[in-house]
């Protein structure tokens, strides 16, 4: 008989098969436990393994923290039983209700044509796919998609809905092109208007809190991609909550979408956006400078009472992170999606 896992304090045990994950092996048996990211970067699966032995991939450095390790918890999307393996999540999950557990996942696969791409800057494009079949998704706007690798058997890639909620017939990514990367290096090209693409989601459980607390999002690179999304159902929702967007690129032409950000700032009063140039010296700029940490910094030299959402390259992160939490953030109003490879 192969490995198995038990997860408690449900007590189920499930088959895992060889090279997968205690995480892929929950869901596949039809049952929920609370995940991101699925590739060590968000921290979403943590567990505590109660009997067992185990591999961990690398890549959860990170996202542990010595006191995890120390009292044995893991993350669920990147443990690999070795023979029985008993974990228990009613310390790290204690939110999870057993309804939420039993229902397992709600992941669709679709069909779609790409519609649309558009540079927005000289590493970073649009991609708009129209859903062909089912032609229309359900998302929590900071959830993301896979989309297979074209031409690959099984190779997908994780990418975050950058369009509203409402807009659920398409899908609309930002994506950072990486030199050599097996899918993003295929944009404008071989993935063209036209191209049928293979989709299937969402996944994630980075989406904005209901609460009254001010709200400061922080991202880098396509990490805009969630945080459009987001903006775009608090508009539609009449938001009153006040939003600062911190935005950090390196140069003027790394920045995407300035001027439909300042446009809502314009049309809404809750709404502030401060893009900031870690490398402004090369073009005229008279907006702030510096890491978009140190920006966040000198506008918020207190943040405690506020909500913040995080996105983009894992070191922006967690500089932010500490910049949060030593200026009065609480962790628990601090929610993040590390973009780590999906590959
Ligand atoms: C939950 C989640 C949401 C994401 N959302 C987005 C999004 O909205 N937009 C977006 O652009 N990306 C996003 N990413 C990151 C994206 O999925 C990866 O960058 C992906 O691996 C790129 O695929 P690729 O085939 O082009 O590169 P790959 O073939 O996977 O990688 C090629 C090489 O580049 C390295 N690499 C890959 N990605 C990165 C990275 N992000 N940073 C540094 N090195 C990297 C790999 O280790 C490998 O050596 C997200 C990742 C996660 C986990
Ligand atoms: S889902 Fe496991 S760390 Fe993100």
């Amino acid at each position: 008989m192969g490995d198995t896992v038990t997860v408690q304090p449900f007590g189920e045990t499930f088959p895992v098969e060889p090279g997968e994950t205690v995480l892929s092996a929950i869901l596949r048996n039809g049952r929920f436990v609370k995940y991101g990211c699925k590739h060590g970067g968000c921290s979403t699966c943590r567990a505590e393994v109660v009997e067992g032995d185990f591999s961990q991939s690398d890549g959860t450095s990170f996202s542990l923290s010595d006191a995890d390790r120390d009292s044995g918890v893991v993350l669920l999307c990147s443990t690999y039983p070795e023979g029985d393996l008993v974990v228990d999540i009613g310390g790290t999950m204690d939110d999870l209700t057993d309804e939420e557990y039993n229902a397992g996942q709600d992941v669709v696969e679709f069909t779609g044509t790409v519609d649309r791409i558009v540079d927005y800057t000289r590493d970073i494009k649009g991609i708009e796919i129209i859903l062909d079949e089912p032609s229309s998704i359900s998302f929590v706007p900071g959830q993301y998609i896979e989309i297979q690798v074209p031409g690959s058997n099984d190779e997908w890639r994780s990418f975050s809905m950058a369009n509203p909620s409402s807009l659920d017939s398409r899908v609309h990514l930002v994506v950072r092109v990486i030199p050599n990367g097996r899918f993003t290096s295929l944009v404008g090209k071989e993935i063209a208007v036209g191209t049928t693409m293979n989709l299937r989601g969402p996944f994630g459980q980075f989406a904005i809190r209901l609460s009254y607390r001010p709200i400061i999002f922080v991202a880098g690179g396509s990490g805009i991609a969630p945080v459009l999304s987001m903006l775009s159902d608090l508009i539609e929702s009449d938001n009153e909550r006040p939003a600062t967007f911190l935005y950090g690129a390196r140069t003027v032409a790394d920045l995407p979408m300035v001027d439909e950000l300042r446009e809502l700032e314009r049309k809404h009063d809750w709404f502030t956006f401060i893009p900031a140039l870690s490398d402004a010296d090369r073009t005229p700029w008279d907006g702030e400078t510096g890491l978009i940490t140190e920006v966040l910094n000198r506008h918020f030299p207190s943040t405690k009472g506020h909500e913040s959402y995080l996105c983009g390259p894992p070191a922006m992160i967690d500089a932010a992170l500490d910049v949060l939490t030593s200026s009065g953030c609480k962790e628990r109003h601090i929610f993040f999606d590390r973009f780590v490879p999906s590959g």
